[in-house]
């Protein structure tokens, strides 16, 4: 069963396996493929804790930790956030863990934090994310064309956002 926890200094380690984890690292940030070390993610997590436009947790099916999902940039006057989420575990990919984690951080980001938006960004080529995000209403808000080079070419980057129905505009 899927639990979603904050995360602890005791994720600090899972972070790097996860982030490093090659079937992850190609398919996030703005730099696939850069590794990340334990005393990077001590010093992120030592800022973490001190910022409050960042909420992450760890995903775990029961009590077996597998990835992480969260929100950066929370703006307060702007009433939007950045998503992230990846299951860092291979095998609890494809399992419906990603469907689960990704309603509960919207109904999170809508209901607990109020706020009216959500962003993300995503490589086109990652229909399995992509469709995911569509199927919960997450529409393309930009195109950029061959944003991203990694692994000899160049990667066509999306920027999608979900908009908070219930809220009073
Ligand atoms: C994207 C990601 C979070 C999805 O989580 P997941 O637990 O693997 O996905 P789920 O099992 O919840 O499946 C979600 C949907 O994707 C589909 N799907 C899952 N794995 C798939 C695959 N390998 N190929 C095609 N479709 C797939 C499922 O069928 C499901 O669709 P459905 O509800 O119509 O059946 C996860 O695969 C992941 O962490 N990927 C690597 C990192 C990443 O891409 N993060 C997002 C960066 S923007």
């Amino acid at each position: 069963m899927i639990k979603i926890r904050e995360h602890t200094k005791k994720d600090i380690p899972l972070r790097v396996k996860w982030l490093n984890n090659p079937k992850v690292n190609k398919l996030i940030g703005d730099e696939p493929g850069k590794r990340t070390n334990l005393q990077k993610q001590k010093e992120w997590f030592k800022n973490y804790e001190k910022d409050k436009t960042k909420k992450f947790f760890t995903i775990y099916n029961d009590e077996t930790p597998i990835g992480i999902v969260g929100l950066s940039n929370i703006s307060k006057n702007n009433k939007n956030a950045d998503l992230f989420i990846a299951i860092g575990e291979d095998a609890y990919r494809g399992q419906g863990f990603g469907k689960k984690a990704l309603n509960w951080i919207i109904n999170f980001a809508f209901e607990k934090l109020k706020l009216n938006k959500i962003n993300l960004g995503v490589f086109e080529e990652n229909k399995t994310a992509v469709n995911l995000y569509k199927s919960f209403g997450f529409e393309i808000e930009g195109f950029m064309k061959e944003e991203v080079y990694f692994a000899g070419k160049f990667h066509n980057f999306l920027s999608m956002a979900i908009f908070n129905k219930k809220n009073n505009k």
